[in-house]
Formats: structure tokens, sequence, C-alpha cells
């Protein structure tokens, strides 16, 4: 019988440094990255397109069966695909954000989205990042991290990551998305954010990306199966 795969799950508010810290675990263990935020994203990204209000069950909900959300890795990279339609760069914008958390509350669009994220896990060793993964999607990970930084922090680096860019957005805009996301993302009716009870908080507001990323390389490598 194949070997049990294993599971790592990070979960926590936007701009806590999930995705660059998952993909520097990825790396150094060899394990599949997968970003579940870009499959709210596309979603949000294709609703948005059609000229429809990612906000509205009754604009949204009609989609689901129109379209096929896809992952594929390239090179131990993920991109995601709507209706085979590589969308993985234009998800990156602050309106298709706003727009996924806003089409991540509907009950729907996370069902439909739900045996995707197993199906990936059952298949791969896998580092899975989102907001719901220890809670909801993955609740029997091998490990599980809750990342978190202070709103501020995160608005900082996601000012530096953006700032060359054209059209940046500015400090201050930022980090009042960054609250609203965090009300939102916390607040929905289904699978808020939240703490999983047997999640390891690591606060990163005063950690490097190299010393957050060896804290957790260091406890996937107790881990009994290791
Ligand atoms: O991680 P991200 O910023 O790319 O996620 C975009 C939105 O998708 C986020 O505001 C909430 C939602 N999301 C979710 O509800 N559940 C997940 N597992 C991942 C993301």
């Amino acid at each position: 019988m194949d070997k049990k795969k294993i599971n790592i799950a990070i979960d926590g508010p936007a701009g806590a440094g999930k995705s660059t810290i998952a993909k520097g675990i990825s790396k150094k263990l060899g394990f599949i990255y997968v970003d579940t935020g870009a499959l709210y994203r596309a979603i949000a990204y294709y609703v948005l397109k059609k000229g429809k209000d990612p906000s509205l069950e009754s604009d949204v909900e009609p989609f689901l069966s129109k379209i096929a959300v896809e992952l594929k890795f390239i090179d131990g990279e993920q991109r995601v695909f709507v209706n085979d339609e590589d969308v993985s760069d234009k998800i990156r914008t602050p309106e298709v954000s706003m727009g996924s958390s806003a089409v991540s509350a509907i009950p729907k669009v996370r069902e439909f989205l739900f045996e995707l994220q197993r199906k990936i896990a059952r298949e791969n060793d896998v580092i899975m990042d989102g907001r719901d993964i220890g809670t909801v999607v993955l609740p029997n990970a091998d490990l599980k991290i809750f990342l978190t930084a202070t709103p501020e922090e995160r608005a900082r680096r996601r000012y530096n990551e953006l700032k060359d860019k054209e059209n940046s957005p500015t400090y201050e805009k930022i980090l009042a998305d960054i609250k609203i996301r965090d009300y939102n993302d916390s607040n929905r009716a289904v699978a808020p954010l939240k703490q999983a009870d047997d999640a390891i908080l690591l606060d990163t507001t005063d950690l490097s990306l190299e010393d957050s990323i060896n804290k957790v390389v260091e406890l996937v490598k107790k881990l009994p199966n290791q």
C-alpha cells in the first residue's frame, strides 16, 4: 500500500506571510505547496469578469455549474485555471482580493472547492495554506500552524512587496483593506478563520522570513513519520 501522505496545514490572516513561508518550506521538504486562496480568487476573478457582484449569492452561485477550477503544478509552481484559462497572475489585484473574501463567505462556493482540496492532500505530501485548512479541510493534518502578525506589520510587508509596481496602493489603503478582510474572514458564518485547537501559534511580527521557515521545518522534522 502507498505510504500515507504527509499533510501540513497553515492558516492565518491575509498578509501573515503564509504563502512565502509555505513556499520556502515546500522547497526544503520537497512537498507540494497548495495555495487555496487562489481558488477563491479564481472564482472572484471570473465573477468580476462577467460584471457580477462577488458578494451576492444570486450572482455567484449560477456560475458554479459553468466553471471548472483546476490546479496544476508546473515545475513545482502552482498555477490556477478556470475553464482552461490560466488566471494565476490576473488574480493578484486588490479588487480580486476583496472579491475573493466576499465569495468565500458563500457556503456553496466552499462546498464547490472542498473536494478538490481534499483530493490533492490525499494524493500528495502537501503544505496547504488558507483560512480553514486545519479546522475544516484537513482536520487530521499531521501538523497545523496558525501563522499571524500584527495588521500593521502585515500591511508594511505587503506595501514593500507592491511599492515598485504600477498604481501601487498606499500603506493606509493596504492596512484598511487588511482590516476589512480580517473582519470578513473571521466573522463569516461558514468556516471562519480561526486557530484549530491543536494548531501551533506562530507570531511572525518580529521574526525574519528565514527564522519563520526554520521554525516550521524543525516542527515537521519532529513528526513521528519523518
Ligand atoms: O490567502 P488569500 O489572501 O489569497 O485568500 C483570498 C481570500 O480567500 C481570503 O480573503 C479568504 C478566502 N479564503 C478562504 O476563505 N479559505 C481559504 N482556505 C483560503 C482563502
